[in-house]
């Protein structure tokens, strides 16, 4: 297994790729089994997560080439309808088959994903919202049994705005015979994208970015050619670094209005963005100031850049309150932070943080995809040299990531963990 050693103290500047987004890319994926065509899509990431989900599908029938950030996937050859568990397991959002090969074939049998490192993840909703469509499921020896002889347009509240489910369900409509209302879905940047390629396609869908979606399907979806967004969280990660070692970073291919309130919250927090013709310029100059961030649904703060703000809140001098909503338990990073000699204490799902002494470099471990990032960043901010372990949360969700943040002058080694 690999470790990272990082010795921290580098102010980095430069200019940095951001990658397409792994959260995108994904949904665009299962898109591809709607058709009986050859999809294309680009600015796809090189990750281990794109590289799992193409085995799902493969595994399905869906034949895959990759190169250079482009995906060609031909759904022409599907035989297959089981996601088996031991693909599931390695990544929940493999869950978007179901509603794909339910729209198209109607039926799928898709393990269910469990939990994960940071507690209970359900998909009650993606199955309460299939069944509104008129598919039966079942659930058999932790499998999620799916079949309906038509799906059917119908209206349908998402107890929750869940991105998954938005998915499952946006797939499943589109196929789905006459019209289908979706009310309380999630409005992420990462959704619009699938919905822009949906329409592509050829399924009429109103009410892309807000809460409420109504989709026409259709039985003769197109293959069609489509680009992935770029990764706001990719972008937030090396925004706080700029931040955090008082550095000037160009985020190239970044989006301002994608990230319109980490942006805002890291000018509260002392970090000047300017957005540029192809991305946006983060700059530390002065003071780093706390400043308290509550995560939320988009256009909220993401819970994926919760563990990040953390640290950067370390580097602030006084008090700032992190409170996640959307994961409460997801803050196995803060243990190991405390290894390095941040001050943080916890009160339910809100991470009190008392910012402004050094961190000294330790060994830690990660735990899962955000917190092994928010590591990196910690031991790029701290004294002395950190070594990272089970960094392979990292190579599933940022691409590069030692080559990326050595470019930008940081002393970062990847090495064997004997
Ligand atoms: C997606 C993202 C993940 C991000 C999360 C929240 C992908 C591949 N992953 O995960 O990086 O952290 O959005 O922005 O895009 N819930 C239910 N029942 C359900 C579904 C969800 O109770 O059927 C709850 C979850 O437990 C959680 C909340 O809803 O508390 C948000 O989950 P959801 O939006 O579904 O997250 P994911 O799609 O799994």
């Amino acid at each position: 297994m690999d470790k990272l050693v990082i010795r921290g103290g580098n102010r980095l500047h430069g200019e940095v790729q951001v990658a397409g987004a792994k959260n995108a890319a994904l949904p665009l994926m299962a898109a591809s089994i709607l058709s009986g065509g050859v999809t294309k899509l680009s600015n796809v990431p090189d990750l281990v997560d794109i590289r799992t989900f193409s085995s799902v599908l493969a595994h399905l029938g869906v034949e895959i080439s990759a190169t250079d950030h482009r995906l060609e996937l031909d759904a022409s050859n599907i035989n297959n309808d089981e996601a088996p568990y031991d693909m599931v397991r390695k990544m929940r959002a493999s869950v978007y088959v179901l509603g794909a090969l339910l729209g198209r074939f109607g039926k799928a049998r898709v393990s269910l994903p469990g939990g994960c490192a940071w507690g209970p993840r359900p998909v009650d909703i993606h199955l309460k919202g299939l069944k509104a469509l008129g598919a039966d499921i079942d659930i058999d020896r932790g499998y999620i049994v799916a079949s309906a002889k038509k799906l059917k347009g119908a209206s349908f509240y998402l107890d929750f705005p869940s991105v998954g489910a938005t998915v499952n369900l946006l797939l499943a409509a589109s196929c789905a015979e006459g019209k289908t209302k979706l009310e309380n879905v999630a409005r992420e940047p990462e959704i619009v994208n699938l919905v822009r390629m949906l329409q592509k396609m050829g399924v009429e869908i109103n009410g892309e970015g807000t809460p409420t979606l109504s989709i026409v399907g259709s039985n003769n979806l197109a293959a069609v050619e489509m680009e992935v967004i770029p990764d706001r969280i990719e972008a937030g990660t090396y925004l706080v670094a700029a931040g955090l070692t008082g550095g000037k970073i160009h985020l190239k291919g970044a989006s301002a209005e994608q990230m319109s309130l980490i942006l805002v919250r890291a000018a509260e927090a002392g970090i000047k963005t300017t957005t540029t013709q192809d991305g946006i310029i983060v700059e530390r100059t002065g003071e780093l100031h706390p400043v308290d961030v509550e995560t939320a649904v988009y256009p909220g703060f993401p819970t994926d850049m919760q563990a990040q703000w953390i640290v950067l809140m370390t580097a602030a001098k006084g008090v700032s309150l992190i409170e996640d909503t959307i994961y409460p338990d997801r803050f196995t990073h803060v243990a190991e932070l405390t290894r390095l000699g941040a001050v943080i204490s916890m009160k339910e799902n809100i991470a009190r943080v008392s910012g402004g002494n050094t961190l000294i470099g330790a060994p830690v471990m990660s735990t899962d995809l955000r917190a092994s990032a928010s590591l990196v960043l910690a031991a790029l901010n701290a004294e002395g040299e950190t070594h990272i372990r089970r960094i392979y949360h990292l190579d599933r969700g940022y691409e590069a990531l030692e080559k990326k943040f050595e470019a930008l002058g940081a002393n970062i080694k990847r090495e064997q963990d004997k």
